[in-house]
Parts: structure tokens; sequence; C-alpha cells
């Protein structure tokens, strides 16, 4: 009998390529993809097209909470892994501003507003087959996942590969300030009180400095296979 469930987490620091290897695996299983991220970038993208000042823990929960999002599977050729729809709006790339990015760590770090995504997490999460991206997905949102995965890479290594990924599509970035934002976003993603990002303890741990995109896709494909807990 085929199972209807199962949920592979993919946790780890930003920029870390758990995006697109969880997209990726998703793909490959025929598994829903959900990267969480996606859900704090809107709560900071709706509060700041409400005027709502981000350092308001109040209103900025309050716009979490009552904010329309609906994500669903890419309608739109463009490079986009799902169509991300806020308040009937399509903001997929929206949230990928320099406004959005700069604030979002703080909006992440809010209880109210992680009570509310955590939620809507656990709720995809019962949908069917799924990999779930995020920082807290293995510790926090759904615990009793079959496979938790843990990738992760010196800030160093980070730095150089967003940097490279930024100069090659165009974009004005030098890579000292590429390491300073991602320090200043681990360090606000780490050391949170509410769901920091932390490897859960029967995390597979994966460090991807000398290893490439293909490299660590083969290994933990060949570790889902070999666990042969996918039917
Ligand atoms: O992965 P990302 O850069 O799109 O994440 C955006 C922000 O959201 C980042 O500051 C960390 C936060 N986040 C979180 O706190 N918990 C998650 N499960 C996913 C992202």
């Amino acid at each position: 009998m085929e199972k209807k469930s199962f949920t592979i987490t993919l946790d780890g620091p930003a920029a870390s390529g758990k995006s697109t290897l969880g997209e990726r695996l998703a793909q490959v299983l025929n598994f829903i993809y959900l990267d969480t991220g996606v859900m704090y970038r809107a709560v900071t993208l709706a509060a700041i097209k409400k005027n709502v000042d981000v350092n308001d823990e109040m209103m900025v929960t309050k716009v979490a909470e009552e904010m329309d999002l609906d994500i669903h599977p890419a309608t739109v050729a463009d490079g986009r892994s799902n169509d991300i729809i806020l308040d009937g709006e399509d903001v997929t790339w929206e949230i990928r501003l320099p406004d959005v990015e700069g604030n979002v760590s703080q909006v992440s770090a809010y209880k109210g507003v992680r009570v509310a995504m955590t939620e809507m997490q656990r709720e995809f999460g019962s949908r069917g087959k799924i990999v779930m991206v995020g920082r807290d997905i293995g510790t926090v949102v759904l615990p009793d996942a079959e496979i938790k995965l843990y990738l992760d890479a010196s800030v160093e290594e980070r730095a150089k590969r967003r940097y490279l990924e930024l100069i090659n599509r165009g974009k004005v970035a030098t890579y000292d300030s590429v390491l300073d934002d991602l320090k200043r976003r681990d360090n606000i993603d780490s050391s949170r009180a509410i769901a920091p990002l932390r490897p859960a303890d029967d995390a597979v741990m994966i460090d991807s400095d000398h290893m490439n995109a293909e490299e660590v896709f083969d290994f933990i494909y060949k570790f889902v296979e070999e666990h042969q807990k996918i039917d």
C-alpha cells in the first residue's frame, strides 16, 4: 500500500543551497515542495505594503494573522518554483526585493508571526508527500518527519557562492557586503529566542564546503533511497 504522506525536512542557514536542492529533490520524488522562507518574506512584504512599522511586533503579528497567503505550483515559466499570491496579488518576485530582504530576519523572530506561519506550514505538511525547506522544520514544525536533513556550509563559502550568483545575474555586489549580510542574518536566525536555526538531534548533517551541488544532490538522493522509506 502506498503511503499517503511522507515528510522530508531540509533546514540550514541562508545561501546554503537548500532551496535549489529541495526543489530538485521534490521534483525527482514527485513530492510537493514548500520553501517556508517565502512565508516570512510575504509577512514582511505585507507589513511594508500596509505601512506597518516592522519594529512594531504587535502590528506585524496582526498582519501575519490576517494576510491571505496562497502558495501553489508555478503557473508562469519564469524560473519560479511556486506562485506566491498575497491578498490576491502575485508577489513571487517582489518578496525577493532588498526592502524585504533587509527586514525579514527581524520579522521572522516575532513569536506571533512564527505561531501563525507554523500553523500554515503544518497544514501544508498534512497535504501529502512533501519536501519542506526552512530553518526550524525538523526541530519545531514537523518534528516527526520521516527524514530530516540539515545542509550547512561555512559563511565564507556561502558568501562566495551567493556573490557569484549575483554577479552572474548582472547585479552589483561586492564579496564583502554579501559576507557581512550573511553574517548578520546567521546571527539573527541562530540567536533568536524562538525556534532558532539549529539541526534536529536526528538530522543527517551535510557539510557542502567541499561538495558541489551535484554531489550534494547525489548524496541525499542515495540516502533517501537507501532508507527505503519511500514506497
Ligand atoms: O530562506 P530565506 O532566506 O528565504 O528566509 C527568509 C527569512 O525567513 C530568514 O531570515 C530566515 C527566516 N525563516 C525562518 O525563520 N524560519 C523558516 N522556517 C524559514 C525562514
